[in-house]
């Protein structure tokens, strides 16, 4: 009963005994009004190990398996753009152990979903990484660079992943480059409007769309310097209580519907 697409790209669907029931629920949830670019502050990786009795490590990778669990369910939706910040510029703070568990599984993950007949391929999703990639030790710079070109000419959705980034950061380099831009320009009288900031916002080059819905989960209600610029006036800010490597389709669902009724309280 299911399409060749869902019986490839869906695998944990049919696992389940409710797969019929999630898969009927995500056709009728499409039928209605979707945002065009979904955010994630992935957070409560930790505390989620820690719970487990697990290492830190195994949290983080958890929290990669609910990024691809996510972003299958966002692709099926047709939401044409998901950013995940998986690593803040602040995080190099953190344990050398830590930060380099995070960069060995960005150095395998990425490669491994841009591959042919995974994840970003069979929904072809561009992958873009934003942020300061030159703080990366070179072998992930290597992974990412490998990783981008392999999805480079996908067109249905695009994948953000932030790191390591921060907002200000990116703010700082937009006006940068805009500022140099408009000295090279030698025009008498130079402006520069809110436009000519967002076109050299790092989202806008790789062609996001502002913000619909940002989703933080672990029960934190801070933004952590994410995608400060880009949540506009109408960006949806939703709190969950559940550790990002637990947040799955029957978290994401109340957000979508709450989405809905917004959008069509406003038509
Ligand atoms: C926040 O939880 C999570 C991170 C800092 C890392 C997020 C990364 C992933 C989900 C893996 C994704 C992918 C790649 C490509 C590396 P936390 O560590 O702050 O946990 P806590 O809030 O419980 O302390
Ligand atoms: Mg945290």
């Amino acid at each position: 009963m299911f399409p060749d697409f869902v019986k490839r790209g869906f695998g944990w669907l049919q696992e389940t005994v409710s797969g019929q029931a999630q898969y009927a629920l995500l056709t009728v949830l499409a039928a209605g009004p979707l945002p065009k670019h979904v955010a994630f502050v992935m957070d409560g990786n930790r505390r989620y190990a820690r719970r487990q009795h697990q290492a830190v490590s195994q949290g983080h990778s958890d929290g990669f398996a609910a990024l691809r669990r996510v972003l299958e369910i966002c692709m099926h939706l047709n939401i044409h753009c998901v950013s995940a910040y998986a690593f803040a510029i602040e995080n190099f703070k953190r344990s050398p152990e830590e930060v380099d568990a995070l960069m060995t599984l960005a150095e395998e993950k990425l490669v491994e979903i841009a591959q042919h007949g995974e994840l970003l391929d069979e929904y072809g999703v561009r992958l873009n990484v934003l942020g300061k990639t030159e703080l990366l030790p070179s072998r992930v710079q290597a992974a990412i660079r490998k990783a981008e070109e392999m999805t480079r000419h996908n067109d249905r959705a695009i994948l953000n992943l932030c790191m390591p980034y921060a907002s200000r950061d990116e703010m700082t380099s937009a006006i940068q480059s805009t500022v140099r831009e408009a000295i090279r320009s030698e025009s008498n009288h130079v402006e520069i409007t809110e436009k000519d900031l967002d076109a050299h916002m790092m989202t806008s080059m790789v062609g996001s769309p502002p913000v619909d819905i940002l989703v933080r989960t672990s029960g934190v209600k801070r933004l952590s310097d994410y995608l400060v610029w880009q949540c506009c006036e109408d960006t949806q800010i939703q709190f969950s209580e559940c550790y990002w490597p637990d947040f799955g389709l029957w978290d994401f669902l109340p957000i979508l519907l709450d989405y809905q009724r917004k959008v069509w309280a406003a038509s």
